[in-house]
């Protein structure tokens, strides 16, 4: 399943961090998933440049992407760091912070995909608490520290459907490539047992529930 030419220009429009060949196969898992005919699930919203693909999906298929971030940013976001970028300040007197929302509705806007989003804006391990809807898809790609990536998943796994895919960004089985904690995640859920592999695309990794548990 492929996107079209106009998701694609929008996806490259938008800020954010994933290249096309992994957007191309997150794209091809939500059209499956989306198949099941229940929400997708992203954590990590930062300014939508995922989630064009994932709400694009949901249209087609007449469901919908949900997408969950505090919008101030991951540790490596912050201002010093390697991922910073000073357009996406609140620069209210007072306030100084991150604030990726303003910019991710704009893209979502120009993309015409809004009716297409649910944008819960929070932490994501509070959010999982509070939900209760079964999932076709669950995307991570969060917070990147072991904290964060273990509570993405095990708050947002044990809602995804039987068949359901787990889709997982930033898996770099070596340390000299990134950090672990992704990694650490995606091991997990194939030792678990519960989970079959089924696509690779540089960091992007795409299982399904075959069985149950976490
Ligand atoms: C790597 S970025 C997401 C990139 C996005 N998926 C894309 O492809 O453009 C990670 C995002 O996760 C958010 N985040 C980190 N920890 C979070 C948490 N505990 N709850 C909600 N959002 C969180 C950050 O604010 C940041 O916007």
């Amino acid at each position: 399943m492929e996107p079209t030419p106009e998701v694609v220009a929008a996806f490259e429009a938008a800020k954010g961090f994933m290249p096309v060949d992994e957007g191309l196969a997150l794209y091809a898992a939500a059209g499956e998933a989306a198949g099941l005919g229940l929400p997708l699930l992203e954590v990590g919203t930062y300014c939508g440049r995922s989630t064009i693909l994932l709400a694009a999906a949901a249209r087609e298929a007449g469901t919908v992407a949900v997408t969950v971030d505090h919008h101030r940013g991951s540790e490596e976001q912050q201002p010093g760091w390697e991922y910073h970028d000073p357009s996406v300040v609140d620069d209210e007197p007072g306030v100084g912070r991150m604030d990726t929302l303003p910019t991710f509705r704009r893209t979502l806007y120009k993309a015409g995909l809004e009716e297409h989003v649910i944008a819960v804006v929070g932490r994501s391990p509070q959010a999982a608490k509070v939900w209760a809807a079964p999932l076709g898809l669950v995307f991570i790609d969060g917070g990147h520290t072991d904290e964060h990536a273990r509570a993405d998943y095990e708050g947002w796994v044990p809602h995804l459907a039987p068949g359901g895919l787990l889709v997982i960004h930033d898996v770099f089985p070596d340390p000299a490539d990134g950090g672990q904690a992704p990694y650490r995640v995606y091991r997990r859920a194939l030792e678990s047992g519960a989970f079959t592999e089924i696509s690779v695309t540089h960091s992007l990794r795409v299982l399904r529930r075959t069985g149950a548990g976490l």
